[in-house]
């Protein structure tokens, strides 16, 4: 017997990769943090990342003027922030200073790296011909960093209405795939 799925519960079920944060810098203003968990991968090399940042958020406004964000991949311990973070906007906190999350120098983008995620990815801005239609930014990564103190440490995983999966375990089968 299946019964039916209402559409608006979709997401939760198609939610791609860990949750990220996504850092942005404009001159004059503190640098800002927001929970991204509506991406993909598009390429290999050089990374290329499609990520939906809504147009209400206060990053959607950085990301288009500088044209460029850092993606941090959090541990799953910092779930709670990245909870916060992802409920406030920038327009009127200072999340870096509230959240107690490190800004770090980026090499290739003003926006910060965070000194307590697993990876850091630095990115420009490629294309933004699905912002219009889908608020759909396509991002190439042009520099990226590992912790790798980190490394194995349990990432998040959004399955919507603030429930997260932790993702703890991996196998590792034959495969031709990269
Ligand atoms: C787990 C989680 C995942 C989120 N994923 C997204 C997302 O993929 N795209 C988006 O636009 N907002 C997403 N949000 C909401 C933004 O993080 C939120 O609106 C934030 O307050 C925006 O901050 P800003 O106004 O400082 O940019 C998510 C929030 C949470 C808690």
């Amino acid at each position: 017997m299946l019964d039916n799925l209402p559409l608006s519960q979709v997401y939760q079920f198609i939610e791609p990769g860990p949750v990220l944060l996504l850092t942005t810098a404009l001159p004059g203003h503190k640098p800002n943090v927001m929970a991204l968990s509506w991406h993909m991968m598009l390429d290999f090399e050089p990374p290329l990342i499609a990520c939906v940042v809504g147009q209400a958020n206060h990053s959607f406004g950085a990301l288009r003027q500088s044209g460029s964000c850092v993606l941090a991949i959090p541990p799953a311990s910092l779930a709670q922030t990245v909870v916060s973070v992802g409920n406030c906007s920038g327009k009127d906190t200072d999340k870096f200073g509230v959240y107690n999350l490190t800004p770090l120098p980026a090499k290739h983008v003003a926006a910060p790296l965070i000194g307590e995620a697993i990876v850091n990815l630095e990115c420009r801005v490629k294309d933004t011909r699905a912002v219009t239609s889908y608020n759909m930014f396509v991002l190439e990564c042009l520099g990226a960093w590992q912790n790798k103190r980190l490394l194995h440490e349990p990432t998040l995983h959004h399955k919507g209405y603030g429930r997260f999966g932790i993702l703890s375990e991996e196998i590792t089968l034959k495969s031709l795939m990269r």
